[in-house]
């Protein structure tokens, strides 16, 4: 109260940490779950039989590649094939083997922030499907999209897999499509993963699991906070929660401290007390129907071209166009 101390910070994560954990209710982003371990984690979530979300997508990407590839390419025309966040791209395989298999003519376009990811996806991918077309972009998505632009005059298909939107509240998700929409030209497409509204239960059971891997990833950022800024949370202090509710669509993730506890973060200068059972909150993962979809997408000025589902109507791939 008396004291002003001014704190500079190194980096965004600095702040958004220090921003995070000196706020009021406290709370991370679930942006920083994704260092090396996180991104094994992640994998480790994707096999999960509970993590129903994978095998619906891959479902109806395997199901329905010919009708999606089919507004791909419109009268043997090439195109760029960009995907957003393309991590080790076993989806995104399903439809660059059956293009090149149907001898369609593209290059694919990988976007990610993470150098070591895209060099392990464009090795393997070469090795796989050899004579395919491969150019990783290393950036953030929208800076990428915009250099694409600029170098590339042919239509574009860009892919946002794995309902990763939902991290996004809704008025952010409009934003984010909103920017791939102003990139776009009226003749490009824009594939996105959305998981539905389901039974409760199973979403719960998704987000988290008897094996503990979901509550590991979700600890994972206090793990990073550690290693990365000198923290010294004891993990094991913290309970990971979930929450769903079925009238929002929303599923939240919360660490929870299971006692009273002073935490230091030495890089941060910052001692961050927690109570009994006080929350950080650290991810949203949203659900969708059609309409909120449409809604979403008519504001982001976005029209629905079609949609794929899987046999359950667990996730929907929908893919957009720019509206004139
Ligand atoms: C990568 C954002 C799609 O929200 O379902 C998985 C991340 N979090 N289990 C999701 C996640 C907990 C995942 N996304």
């Amino acid at each position: 109260m008396s004291k002003k101390t001014i704190t500079t910070f190194n980096s965004v994560f600095e702040q958004d940490v220090y921003q995070g954990l000196t706020d009021f209710p406290k709370h991370l982003s679930s942006k920083y779950f994704y260092d090396a371990r996180g991104d094994k984690l992640f994998q480790e979530i994707m096999k999960l039989p509970e993590y129903y979300l994978t095998n619906s997508e891959l479902e109806i990407l395997q199901a329905h590649k010919e009708a999606i590839t089919g507004h791909f390419s419109s009268a043997g025309e090439t195109f760029n094939l960009i995907e957003l966040g393309a991590g080790d791209g076993t989806k995104t395989r399903i439809l660059l083997k059956y293009l090149q298999e149907n001898k369609i003519s593209f290059q694919y376009l990988p976007i990610d922030i993470s150098a070591n990811v895209l060099e392990e996806l464009t090795t393997s991918l070469t090795s796989e499907l050899p004579g395919l077309a491969v150019r990783p972009v290393q950036g953030t998505y929208f800076e990428s999209l915009e250099e694409i632009c600029r170098l590339e005059q042919e239509r574009k298909v860009i892919l946002f897999l794995g309902s990763n939107i939902g991290n996004l509240l809704h008025p952010q998700a409009v934003n984010f499509l909103l920017q791939v929409q102003e990139v776009m030209s009226g003749n490009d497409l824009f594939l996105v993963g959305f998981d539905q509204k389901k039974d409760p239960q199973q979403i719960l059971d998704a987000y988290n699991d008897p094996t503990g891997v979901t509550e590991a990833f979700n600890k994972n950022i206090l793990t990073r906070i550690n290693r990365e800024l000198g923290g010294d949370f004891n993990v094991d202090n913290f309970r990971h929660w979930e929450v769903y509710d079925p009238e929002t669509g929303t599923a939240k993730s919360y660490l929870v401290s299971k006692q009273a506890q002073e935490v230091n973060i030495s890089d941060l200068n910052l001692k961050v007390n927690f109570k009994a059972w006080e929350t950080i909150h650290t991810e949203i993962s949203q659900k969708y129907d059609d309409e909120i979809v449409a809604w979403l997408a008519g504001k982001a000025g976005l029209g629905i071209v079609d949609v794929f589902s899987d046999s359950k109507e667990l996730f929907k791939n929908y893919i957009f166009k720019k509206l004139p």
